[in-house]
């Protein structure tokens, strides 16, 4: 079939899905739809929905977790506060990229990021009987919300776009000083938009943390990857620029799926401030039997949700970390990828009249990365995706997110070269129909 699709043929398969509107699918729902739209009409989709690697996986983490599997850990429960070697090395790979201290006690894996957060949000949910909420800094990953709708736990939210600088800082004091606040979560770089908070953004996150004592919970998905810098080298400036230096209230999420590629492992590690895992909350006690943080978290929490993290996955994860540390893995360069992709995607969309909606951190332009947003003057982000999807070309709208803005995410990550003048030569078709000066 012609691009643009006919429009009875794209509404027989959304309606065959039961998607009212495309706006409103889920990621998942957008995939599906996309394949279907690929075997009626015989073309391929530009897919720019899915968040998966599209690199391959760390042979370093393949290498050791056969290893391990060959020896025998399959059979043995590992111990659910994480096996010595990963703690060891996730503790000294938050060193040597983050320039953190924590002790390999609060390095802590879990089952993804997913089970992180997923985590974090219980315990942080018990330490103060007038801190039921949490503070959701947008736009976001929107299974977060998702996770926390689950829990049938409160959440406030804001969206950044207006909130920068010392903006960012009068926003969030607004809502800490409800005083109900257990803890913050945002994703830097940020998902959807490869927004990055400056030092001076993170310095006010971090006292405000403090002052309101509420815990950051920072996802570091995308660590590395704001290309403007080159965090790679080990134990050496620059390094990652974390909440972790400007207050004790932290607990960063440190997902292995995106830094090494290792997403079909679901393995991540939850690192966690010396001072936080040791903090006496009486309220905890009462309510998950464990009066310190890191104690409550793992022997309450994690032993309810999976008691413990799959063993050589965890084998796997402590290899990747001493190669990252020793030098011997550069996971910062091998990323770049993404970057590159970016910075030709943003070329084509660019020259066929698109704009970049979160295009600053603040005097800055957004660095190049796994995402990016875009939007076309004229278009809400769900009619725009609901054109795009005549074209061959599919996303997610940043209303799913959390935005307030209209466009749609762009992630990088399953584009191939031939994918660049496919992409551009369907957006000259949309031009057609719908000319730049109108
Ligand atoms: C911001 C963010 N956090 C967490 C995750 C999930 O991480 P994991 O695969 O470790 O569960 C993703 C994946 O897309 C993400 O974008």
């Amino acid at each position: 079939m012609e691009i643009p699709f006919s429009k009875e043929t794209v509404n027989e398969v959304l309606q065959k899905m039961h998607i009212p509107h495309v706006g409103n699918a889920t990621i998942r729902q957008t995939v599906a739809l996309s394949e279907e739209l690929e075997k009626i009409t015989g073309q391929k989709f530009v897919h720019l929905e899915m968040g998966s690697p599209g690199l391959p996986a760390s042979q370093i983490g393949i290498e050791a977790q056969k290893k391990a599997l060959d020896s025998g850990v399959a059979q043995k429960y590992p111990n659910i506060s994480g096996i010595a070697p990963l703690k060891k090395q996730a503790s000294r790979f938050v060193k040597a990229f983050l320039n953190v201290d924590i002790n390999p006690e609060g390095c802590i894996p879990t089952v993804g990021s997913m089970m992180g957060t997923f985590a974090s949000f219980i315990v942080t949910n018990h330490l103060d009987e007038k801190k039921d909420t949490i503070l959701f800094i947008n736009p976001g990953f929107s299974v977060q919300p998702l996770q926390a709708n689950v829990l049938g736990y409160k959440k406030d939210m804001f969206d950044v776009y207006d909130f920068r600088g010392e903006k960012l800082k009068e926003e969030l004091e607004r809502h800490l000083a409800k005083g109900n606040i257990a803890a913050i979560l945002y994703s830097n770089p940020n998902n959807p938009t490869w927004v990055c908070f400056t030092e001076e953004e993170l310095q006010y996150i971090g006292e405000l943390a403090t002052k309101y004592d509420t815990v950051v919970i920072e996802d570091l998905a995308y660590l590395g990857m704001d290309s403007r810098k080159y965090i790679g080298k080990p134990f050496e400036a620059p390094y990652q620029s974390t909440v972790a230096h400007y207050t004790d209230n932290y607990m960063l999420m440190l997902s292995a799926s995106k830094i090494f590629s290792y997403a079909g492992e679901r393995v991540a590690t939850v690192a966690i401030s010396d001072k936080l895992f040791n903090r006496v909350y009486p309220h905890l006690e009462k309510t998950l039997g464990m009066d310190t943080l890191g104690r409550a978290f793992i022997f309450t929490v994690l032993y309810t949700l999976s008691s413990g993290v799959c063993h050589s996955a965890q084998c796997a994860l402590a290899a990747m970390y001493e190669a990252a540390c020793d030098g011997k893995l550069d996971f910062v360069t091998e990323n770049r990828e993404y970057a590159r992709r970016a910075a030709l995607l943003k070329e084509v969309f660019l020259k066929n009249g698109f704009h970049i909606v979160y295009d600053k951190d603040l005097d800055q332009d957004v660095s190049d990365g796994f995402f990016f947003t875009i939007g076309r003057k004229g278009f809400s982000g769900d009619d725009l995706l609901a054109e795009l999807i005549h074209y061959g070309i599919s996303a997610i709208s940043l209303r799913t997110t959390g935005s307030e803005q209209q466009g749609l995410r762009v992630c990088t990550s399953m584009l191939r070269d031939e994918h660049f003048p496919m992409l551009d030569e369907r957006l000259r078709i949309f031009n057609e129909k719908y000319p730049l000066d109108k």
